[in-house]
């Protein structure tokens, strides 16, 4: 059969937010047209992350029943540290209630003014941890993923001798690590080759620096190399993760994404120096070492989810529904970043938006209407994430893109919910000459995009 399905049935449903236009005007304005201000109640679809949205399985919440709540030395812990050994090889695990915590205690340890961390693309909250300690983040993307029409298979990957130059600028002494962003969220949901992250490895390993994975979306990464690279198609999905982890040296992780957890992550290594380093941050700011930030419940959950996300009926389904919504909306003349990755859509606003200039944000005003038309919640990644001020002249410097991502929760939406989505996108790039552009009126000094306030011009 050429039809691919969803490989679940539905056991327990919610109930959606409708509202009418005129409602949403008005919530749009009480939240300042900022969509991470809006309660969720009100959102008919929320494509605003795929993190920690996921449906959980009837086995996670069985798991979660078997729950050992014990403050040290719990069941789940055991259970979380064996699956995640098995899958990444790493021999110490520290379970954290977040990825960003696991990157903050990282970066606390191995960060500082003066030292660099290159990755192929921070996500956001990498970048603000690698800022916080005083260190450099550096994004080092290929030159195809600042080309949102490029069609090619790996636009996540690292531009490897733009690293090797780079090191030999600065030093290899003040890297003290390197980082390889699993599929590349921040560039479009791209996934990286393993030719990539072994090129990144042997490059790194001439100057003894470790590389780490943010391996989130590890197994839908995993799922492209197999479709799309040379020598992987008879590879199972975890034989090519695991493959993924043993070139690294770490890794941090959220299991919010590919573990289909509503909470939960962990930092991984094999350093026993840094891993006992972090293990002391880790009692100030997260919890005791086998429950991190935790409730043995929820290690109980990603455990599950980490052996079920690499079912491959699984993959199949969620690469193909995120490839559906993308292709439909091409087929209707709608610009996206090219090919559809891993786990959003990525809508090009400077494309979409042609009489808005990044400094009034493109993003942000199809943000509001698709909101505003449709209830669907979706969020700016362009000048209001990554814009940074001139420090002298406060003039914005704007990112490569501007583009509003619609990403897909796991085991969430049916294909309907999918077709009036595209059904809403197309209708408001019909008439797309009409959107507002918007001006900032309140921001906070870091990851500004969560609580900044807008207003149209
Ligand atoms: C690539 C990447 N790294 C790190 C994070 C941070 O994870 P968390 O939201 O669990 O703190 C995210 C979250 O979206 C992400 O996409």
């Amino acid at each position: 059969m050429k039809t691919i399905i969803e490989p679940f049935k539905i056991k327990a449903v919610e109930p959606i937010g409708f509202t009418t236009v005129a409602e949403r005007e008005k919530i749009l304005r009480l939240a300042h047209y900022n969509p991470f201000l809006i309660h969720a109640q009100d959102v008919l679809i929320d494509l605003l992350t795929d993190s920690g949205t996921s449906a959980m399985s009837a086995k996670q919440w069985a798991g979660m029943m078997e729950g050992d709540e014990s403050y040290a030395g719990a069941r789940s812990f055991f259970r979380f540290e064996k699956v995640v050994r098995d899958l990444t090889g790493f021999k110490h695990v520290i379970p954290v209630h977040q990825g960003r915590a696991a990157e903050k205690i990282l970066f606390t340890l191995i960060g500082g003014r003066g030292k660099f961390v290159p990755n192929n693309t921070h996500f956001d909250t990498t970048r603000a941890n690698v800022d916080f300690s005083g260190a450099t983040a550096v994004d080092l993307p290929n030159a195809l993923a600042k080309d949102p029409k490029a069609i090619a298979d790996f636009k996540g990957n690292m531009d490897v001798q733009a690293l090797h130059a780079f090191i030999r600028r600065v030093g290899g002494k003040d890297i003290p690590l390197c980082m390889i962003t699993v599929t590349n969220n921040a560039g479009g949901g791209q996934p990286v080759s393993m030719q990539n992250i072994r090129e990144t490895k042997a490059v790194l390993k001439r100057y003894g620096i470790p590389l780490f994975l943010d391996a989130c979306r590890f197994a839908e990464n995993a799922f492209f190399i197999k479709k799309r690279e040379k020598g992987y198609a008879r590879k199972s999905a975890r034989a090519i993760a695991q493959e993924m982890f043993s070139y690294a040296d770490g890794c941090t992780f959220s299991a919010k994404k590919d573990a289909f957890a509503n909470i939960g992550g962990f930092l991984a290594m094999n350093d026993g120096g840094l891993a006992a380093r972090a293990r002391n941050i880790l009692v100030v700011t997260e919890g005791f070492l086998t429950y991190g930030g935790l409730a043995g419940r929820d290690l109980e959950a990603v455990a599950q989810g980490l052996e079920e996300v690499l079912d491959e009926r699984y993959l199949t389904y969620r690469i193909r529904s995120v490839e559906y919504l993308g292709e439909k909306l091409v087929a209707a003349g709608v610009p996206i970043v090219q090919p559809p990755g891993g786990h959003a859509i990525y809508l090009d606003a400077k494309r979409f938006c042609l009489h808005i200039p990044p400094a009034q944000y493109p993003g942000q005003a199809i943000v509001c209407e698709l909101f505003r038309w449709g209830g669907i919640r979706s969020v700016e990644m362009g000048s209001v994430m990554f814009g940074k001020y001139e420090p002298k002249t406060r003039r914005l410097i704007s990112p490569p893109l501007e583009l509003v991502r619609l990403a897909i929760p796991r085991r969430v939406y049916t294909q309907s919910h999918i077709d009036y989505v595209v059904e809403c996108i197309v209708e408001v790039y019909q008439r797309r000459e009409k959107l507002r552009r918007y001006r900032i009126t309140h921001e906070a000094p870091m990851l500004r995009h969560f609580t900044a306030h807008f207003e149209p011009v």
